[in-house]
């Protein structure tokens, strides 16, 4: 039987997932030691590749990896109806809407929305019936209404510092976050016993 292919988001999600993996039996002494290293495929019956967080799903959806590991932020920004999923209890902040003290969210003027997660910003604004305009930023999102390039922002809060430290507050929540498990269906298939045996493993490490 072939490896499981697992593609993890590198980063902040790689760094909590790490413990949980190892609690689960998975050796991650080739990762933690990684340096500049991308693949791992020293174990015999997993290998990992570490991919940005929007690419997991490209991977996954091409067949190159069974399993992907990501936050339910990018699975929710990219649509994903596909895969079954596994809540790790990891990675846990909100979507909010922020802005500076001054900001009116009940203001007249069509508002600028700057953020990274446009798909989830209009469908939060859809539902409460708002027609905005949204900017789609890169990183740093906290900026904007800083330098007026936006009204407000909406974006992930997990400590609150970056909000604290640049004088900005939250005038709504929006959606809860955390790291996610997904499983291609073929893969399910061809690899049945081993996804569920690790499955159960992290189900039980993550308590
Ligand atoms: C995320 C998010 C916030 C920050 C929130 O950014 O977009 O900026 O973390 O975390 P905090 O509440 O703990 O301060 P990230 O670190 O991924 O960097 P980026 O803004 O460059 O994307």
């Amino acid at each position: 039987m072939s490896a499981l292919k697992i593609a993890l988001t590198k980063g902040r999600t790689e760094q909590q997932v790490i413990p949980l993996l190892e609690a689960s039996g998975v050796d991650c002494t080739a990762i933690r030691h990684k340096e500049r290293r991308l693949i791992f495929n020293d174990l015999p019956d997993i290998h990992f590749i570490l991919v940005k967080g929007p690419d997991v799903l490209t991977y996954l959806n091409r067949g190159a990896v069974d399993i992907g590991i990501v936050g339910s932020d990018i699975l929710s920004e990219q649509n994903n109806q596909q895969y079954d999923m596994l809540d790790l209890g990891v990675g846990k902040c909100q979507f909010v809407l922020a802005s500076t003290p001054e900001f009116d969210p009940n203001q007249i003027k069509r508002k600028i929305i700057a953020t990274k997660y446009p798909n989830i910003t209009q469908r939060y604004f859809q539902k409460i019936g708002e027609d905005v305009e949204i900017i789609k930023i890169e990183g740093s999102v906290e900026l904007a209404p800083l330098v007026g390039l936006a009204d407000a922002i909406v974006d992930i809060v997990e400590t609150g510092t970056t909000l604290r430290e640049n004088n900005l507050q939250v005038y709504a929540r929006l959606q809860k976050v955390s790291t996610q498990l997904v499983v291609n269906q073929l893969a399910l298939k061809q690899h049945q016993t081993a996804i569920a045996t690790l499955i159960q493993r992290l189900s039980t490490a993550k308590q």
